[in-house]
């Protein structure tokens, strides 16, 4: 079929059957009005293509080959290096299903808004058309979305992050849904013009429409604002999808965990952005943990249904890793440097004189290098201006099968059956290293009053305790009391059906000492956490009941391999009374500005836990 639009036309390759997707195309392009169209087949020839562009265009450097084979660097506008939350809208038709968390405007005042933002808003670039599967192609859990984009720079990222090309077309065949997704850097070239190496907008909009089903994104090229088929498709748009057809999308990574014995288990972790999903799905079991076995289904989002044995299943709805670089070395992530070794694409890493990247806390430093921002940089201009040679959000791009520790059911179809949840915040104080939720209810109070310290992954301020439910606060895609009560009735549904419920866990890996240094050492020890919640599902494993839980005494723990003392265990896991009644004053902010919808039994266990904290 061919639309014709300025000369333009919108010929749409043979394979593509589906109506619905060229006329909306044809829509898009004569709204955009890009100087070309190209429809993305997700080849590895495409893909090289695409990154040249972006080495012509100087988006890219291109890694030196024997280093990092295959693997190139891209540095953004200073401007445009994190999600914006403040700039990220839900807009439903009424505002309250949108809920007191998130940003809303009308979608009629929301489409004038945007209608001349888009107008011509891909003058001189190519519209690329990026057809994705969120899931297994195929899968019944999977769902399939088409980004329009005007940046090369997520065509190849959305390569590497999802299923992405020609074989999505036969899936959608002639009359299939997809979730449409548009996206402009929102920075049109005149003629003539000369491009910028990181084309975005100072203006910037990130917008759902949940009843609709569409995402909408303006002048930014950066990640989760980006690159659609994430944050804004995978959990913004599929919760709303979760929570009418019965299941859970969720920021969650999915690991598996197998013991001694050979039995393996399923766990899905909830920790807010920059917070260690990544390193905690890659972990590697430390000496004294013989034996045991941590393999990676997923590292940020799960699709979470409940299937017909009546247990949660769960998918990893991406195919690579949006990764967080600084912090990340052979100590700390073996597995994750061994996935980074070859085609890679690094964002706002530091740029090494032997053409390698750098970034903070990788190991030694070099003697000169170039930051983030193209400036030199050096460990005594570091030391002198506090210059960071990587952003503290800078990400690694990467397919899960360059991932060592793959487990080998992170593309079935039909996904893993789930026995444990974990939530963990980022808290210096107050929260205990690890506690046990002593049922469904009391597990969805602990994730909802679940508070952290704010991260560069969210933009704005950093460091800042504020509260993050279910580590959903930026990504839930209507009413975060709503939100509570589907997690509720999803417990209520399946243990009626006499379901065995997975275990719910809270975690804090991040409490501090007197020193402002972190206590508990974190990363490949967290398996010995890890250990005890599996041993307490199989009725191994002790612990001592307190006002809001069962946590684990010294002694429950596994210390073969590790020097803690029991002091040290003492900093990360006592519960001060004083900070948890300053605590508890924080829940109830929270459920005052959630009263709208809030679940009945979330007050009542605050009550309970208050009632036992006062005797
Ligand atoms: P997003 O991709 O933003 O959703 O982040 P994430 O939750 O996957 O976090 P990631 O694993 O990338 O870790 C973020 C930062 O926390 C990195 O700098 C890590 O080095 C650090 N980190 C991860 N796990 C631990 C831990 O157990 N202890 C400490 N102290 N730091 C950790
Ligand atoms: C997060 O912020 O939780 C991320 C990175 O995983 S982004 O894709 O930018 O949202
Ligand atoms: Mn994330």
């Amino acid at each position: 079929m061919n639309a014709p639009l300025q000369g333009l036309t919108v010929q749409a390759p043979p394979y593509v059957r589906n109506a619905k997707l060229i006329a909306w195309v044809a829509e898009m392009a004569a709204l955009c009005k890009p100087e070309a169209v190209h429809w993305c087949d997700g080849s590895t020839e495409e893909y090289d293509r695409l990154c040249q562009r972006l080495v012509d265009a100087g988006t890219f450097k291109k890694l030196d080959p024997a280093k990092r084979p295959n693997s190139f660097l891209a540095s953004s506008d200073p401007s445009d290096v994190a999600r914006v939350e403040d700039r990220t809208f839900i807009c439903s038709e009424n505002k309250e299903n949108a809920g007191p968390t998130n940003n809303w405007m009308a979608p009629a005042e929301m489409r004038r808004t945007l209608q001349p933002l888009f107008d011509g808003c891909m003058k001189g670039r190519t519209m690329y058309v990026v057809p994705f599967s969120m899931g297994p192609l195929g899968s019944p859990i999977a769902h399939i979305g088409v980004e329009l984009s005007d940046s090369p720079y997520v065509a190849v990222n959305m390569k590497i992050m999802t299923r992405m090309g020609r074989a999505v077309y036969d899936v959608l065949g002639a009359d299939g849904e997809f979730v449409p997704c548009v996206h402009t850097v929102g920075a049109p070239l005149e003629a003539g013009q000369t491009d910028v190496s990181w084309p975005c907008n100072k203006t910037k909009y990130i917008v759902h429409y949940p009843e609709t089903r569409e995402i909408w994104s303006y002048g930014s090229g950066y990640g989760g604002n980006a690159l659609l088929g994430k944050k804004c498709f995978a959990l913004r748009i599929a919760s709303n999808m979760g929570r009418d057809e019965g299941w859970l999308a969720e920021h969650m990574l999915i690991l598996g965990v197998t013991n001694p014995e050979g039995k393996k288990y399923h766990v899905a972790a909830a920790f807010p952005s920059a917070c260690g999903k990544t390193n905690f799905a890659m972990l590697i079991p430390p000496a004294g943990f013989e034996g045991w076995k941590v393999t990676t289904i997923g590292d940020d989002i799960a699709w979470i249904k409940p299937g017909a044995d009546g247990r949660l299943h769960a998918i990893n709805p991406e195919a690579g890793y949006f990764g967080v670089a600084p912090g990340t070395n052979t100590e700390t992530n073996p597995n994750c440097m061994a996935s980074l070794g070859r085609d890679v694409i690094f964002t706002n890493v530091a740029l090494t004189d032997d053409g390698d990247v750098w970034w903070e806390g990788m190991g030694e430093p070099p003697a000169h290098a170039i930051d983030w921002q193209g400036n030199d940089w050096t460990p005594a201009i570091a030391k002198e201006t506090g210059a960071k040679a990587a952003h503290p959000n800078a990400r690694f791009t990467v397919a899960a099968t360059n991932n060592p520790a793959l487990d080998e059911a992170w593309d079935d179809p039909r996904g893993v059956a789930i026995d444990a949840f974990i939530f963990g915040g980022r808290r210096s104080t107050t929260v205990p290293l690890v506690t046990e939720a002593r049922n469904w209810v009391e597990g969805v109070y602990m994730a909802a009053t679940m508070g952290s310290e704010t991260t560069a992954a969210a933009g704005g301020k950093q460091g800042v305790v504020r509260r993050d439910p279910f580590a959903m606060l930026p990504f839930a895609g209507y009413n975060m009391s709503d939100y509570f009560q589907h997690w509720l009735d999803l417990g209520k549904k399946l243990e009626a059906a006499g379901a065995q419920l997975p275990e719910i866990y809270t975690t804090n890996w991040f409490r501090k000492g007197e020193d402002g240094k972190f206590v508990w050492p974190g990363y490949g020890e967290n398996m010995r956490v890890l250990k005890w919640m599996i041993d307490r599902i199989e009725r191994k494993a002790e612990g001592t009941e307190h006002v809001f839980g069962v946590s684990p005494r010294y002694e429950d723990l596994n210390w073969t391999g590790l020097d803690f003392s029991a002091e040290q265990f003492d900093t990360v896991t006592h519960i001060d009374k004083a900070a948890w009644q300053a605590e508890l004053k924080l829940h109830a902010e929270l459920f005052q500005q959630l009263a709208h919808h809030l679940p009945k039994e979330l007050p009542a266990t605050k009550a309970a836990i208050e009632q036992r904290l006062a005797a």
